[in-house]
């Protein structure tokens, strides 16, 4: 029998291009420290710490007894389609309503991202994102041989884009601008005057706008703006959007985006190419989501922000360290430059030395260099004790 030496040798050149979330692999670097019985206090991923609410998972639970356990059609079943366009349009308060057709549903945002950028990119396209940024849009651009093209987020504008930048980088093979507010790592949050900077921009160059709302509901003090609310974007503006952050349902895998028609179908025939379609009790699910109580998902936003303001005020109470206010999403992104250039030995090291699991900031890009992100799906008393480690282990920290 023969055997294989160097199985590398047959992946293709693409796979090169590729990036990756850091998160999944400090979650199970931090999950093997935990079974070794020592405490672990975990920031390093973004997911809520609450369960599905009960209507949610009976929902789930019902359609599986209900036998919806089917193949769908590949943009998912009507009945979801429908219920998400009018949701998605009376939330940001559209006078002229998305319908199903403009709405195609994928096992998470995630791969409705992938399948998106897959039906715009052509090689040497130019997409234009902003750093630091959640790494799946560069990822994609980069292995569709299409250029990713960085604008800085500014900590001195509470992580806001870079307008006059993003200007500047504009080309006439500027296909697309990636935003993402509220903003996963920094938790900045746009104001409406900076999305008519970009719907500006939009309208002027030709270029779309990719939206990613997936935070929508987890914002703190300003109320939520989507790009889709200025004159002229909705038709210029494809929506990324999802369950998992809202209603706590990162592993049920249920997101969508709202796209012009010929590109949702073109994204739905992606999906038919890959996944087929989504878990049929999981769409059943997400009709119960949109449509039941909106309670404890306002429940779990107000436990947020009292995490926040705890974790931001501690972070802050560290010499060394130095923590904007995030307005949104559930992360928090502090300064650690004083303390060290290399921010994911840093987290390495505090997951090693002080049971604290978070990320380095360039994971999410160059522009991430000197900080670190915690994720604060945490309880109140798990934020408490790893503030108190890094108050203690920091000092002995030497690079
Ligand atoms: C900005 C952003 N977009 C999309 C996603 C993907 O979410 P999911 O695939 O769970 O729907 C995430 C998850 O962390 C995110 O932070």
């Amino acid at each position: 029998m023969t055997t294989i030496a160097h199985h590398a040798d047959f992946l293709c050149a693409a796979v090169s291009r590729l990036g990756s979330e850091s998160a999944f692999a400090v979650l199970a670097r931090a999950k093997a420290i935990e079974a070794t019985g020592r405490r672990v206090v975990h920031m390093e991923i973004g997911e809520p710490d609450f369960d599905t609410p009960d209507h949610i998972k009976e929902a789930g639970i019902r359609a599986i007894r209900d036998n919806y356990s089917h193949y769908t059609p590949s943009a998912g079943i009507p009945e979801l389609r429908e219920t998400i366009a009018a949701h998605a349009s009376s939330f940001r308060g559209l006078s002229e309503p998305f319908t199903l057709e403009n709405v195609v549903v994928g096992a998470g945002a995630k791969p409705i991202i992938w399948n998106l950028l897959s039906a715009l990119l052509d090689p040497g396209d130019e997409l234009i994102y902003a750093d630091p940024a959640y790494p799946a849009y560069a990822s994609a651009a980069g292995y569709l041989e299409a250029k990713a093209v960085p604008v800085h987020l500014l900590e001195s504008r509470d992580w806001r884009l870079d307008l006059d930048e993003l200007a500047a980088k504009i080309t006439p093979k500027t296909k697309a601008v990636v935003i993402n507010s509220p903003h996963n790592p920094t938790g900045g949050v746009l104001t409406r005057g900076d999305l008519e900077v970009i719907a500006q921009l939009a309208q002027r160059h030709r270029f779309l706008v990719i939206t990613d709302e997936i935070y929508s509901r987890n914002i703190y003090g300003p109320n939520f703006v989507s790009i889709t609310q200025i004159e002229g974007m909705r038709d210029r503006t494809i929506i990324i959007d999802g369950f998992s952050k809202a209603y706590a349902m990162t592993g049920w895998r249920l997101g969508y985006c709202i796209a012009p028609k010929a590109i949702a179908e073109t994204v739905t025939l992606f999906n038919n190419n890959t996944f087929s379609c989504v878990a049929t009790f999981v769409q059943r699910a997400g009709i119960a989501a949109l449509t039941g109580d909106d309670g404890p998902v306002q429940k779990m936003n107000a436990i947020f922000r009292e995490r926040r303001d705890a974790i931001v005020s501690g972070l802050n109470a560290i010499p060394g360290v130095s923590c904007t206010i995030p307005e949104g999403a559930f992360y928090a992104f502090p300064n650690v430059s004083q303390i060290t250039g290399d921010d994911k030995h840093l987290a390495q090291w505090l997951l090693d030395n002080a049971g604290v699991a978070c990320l380095g900031g360039s994971s999410f890009g160059a522009a991430g260099k000197g900080y670190l992100r915690f994720s604060y799906a945490a309880s109140l008393d798990d934020i408490g004790w790893a503030l108190a480690q890094l108050r203690d282990a920091l000092p002995r920290y030497h690079g």
